[in-house]
């Protein structure tokens, strides 16, 4: 029988393409350039299996493409808010991801973005570097502790847990947080966490505000101007979510006008053609969405993908189905 044929739209890790290269007729991306729509299109028509992630935007209009080849969307990453969920439904389309596996580097780039934001960590570097530090001063670049701040989470699945635990057994860090559902007791007896009743309710309360919900129409702009209004004005805003639960003109606006102290950054709006509003403020930390790039995690995620699609194509049940 002759093996599946796979497409790989970006590069990944050496080991993982070396396996899939064994295991399959696979069709890699050297280049790594992003794929177009009519490409992406032309791949659900040509092969069994397309592996995207979140750089490949599959909306209805490219997952309705004629005479599909493609059974399953091995998604390499967590969040699939790229990929819209009911028209792959439609179109039997099978869709995995690969939780659980990026849990811990993503919580440290939370914690890296809340420390960076907090002790003004990117601006000093950038003053340092442009040969503008005169030496020390007892009232040069004052900024905000970390330690028994309050840290408050949008979200409370995996990566906002495995945040709150660095943060509160780490830093000494109060917890409060919203989400809908209610969480497992013991991880709330373990943190002292105080469960909010809304996120405006988050937001008045907390120093250091962490966004952990999923991208996608239902939380889009949720952090729109009303809520960033609701913080103090010594609090700062850390997205290793999705840039679009942030309306980013409001983020900018409040941070221009200094109505919050900072926001720190890894995910935007139209990444990677992100506000050029956020490039000249000195109070905003931004990095390039980094949350799971470690090498062993990436190998992980690639290792979940690979898993998914062996159970697919032996007839099982993919452990990660979300589709
Ligand atoms: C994830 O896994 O969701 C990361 O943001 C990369 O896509």
């Amino acid at each position: 029988m002759s093996k599946p044929k796979v497409l790989i739209t970006r590069k990944w890790p050496a080991s993982v393409e070396t396996k899939l290269k064994q295991l399959y007729d696979v069709s890699l991306n050297e280049d790594d350039l992003p794929l177009t729509s009519e490409e992406l299109k032309s791949a659900l028509q040509n092969y069994d299996a397309v592996c995207p992630s979140v750089c490949d935007s599959l909306p209805a209009e490219v997952l309705n493409a004629s005479n599909k080849r493609c059974k399953i969307l091995g998604n390499f990453g967590v969040g699939y808010n790229h990929i819209d969920i009911a028209a792959a439904k439609e179109n039997g389309l099978v869709v995995t991801n690969t939780p659980g596996v990026l849990t811990q580097s993503t919580a440290d780039i939370a914690m890296t973005l809340l420390l960076m934001s907090a002790r003004r960590g990117a601006e000093g570097d950038r003053l340092v570097r442009a040969g503008k530090w005169h030496g020390w001063c007892p009232t040069h670049m004052l900024s905000s502790d970390v330690t028994g701040a309050t840290l408050g989470l949008i979200g409370f699945g995996r990566i906002a847990i495995a945040t709150a635990r660095k943060a509160h057994h780490g830093f000494g860090m109060k917890i409060v947080f919203f989400n809908p559902s209610a969480p497992d007791p013991s991880v709330i007896e373990e943190l002292q966490a105080t469960r909010c009743d809304s996120v405006e309710d988050v937001m008045r309360r907390a120093d250091y505000i962490s966004l952990h919900c999923p991208g996608g129409p239902d939380t889009r702009h949720l952090i729109d101007d009303k809520m960033i209004r609701l913080m103090k004005p010594n609090a700062h805003l850390i997205n290793t979510a999705r840039g679009d639960v942030v309306d980013s003109k409001a983020l900018i606006d409040a941070l221009r006008d200094k109505r919050i102290a900072g926001a720190g950054l890894d995910v935007y709006e139209g990444e990677p053609n992100i506000d050029p509003g956020f490039l000249t403020l000195e109070n905003a930390t931004l990095l390039p969405h980094l949350g799971s790039a470690t090498l062993s995690t990436r190998n992980a995620m690639g290792e979940k993908v690979l898993a998914n699609l062996a159970a697919f194509f032996e007839g099982r049940e993919p452990e990660d189905r979300v589709a």
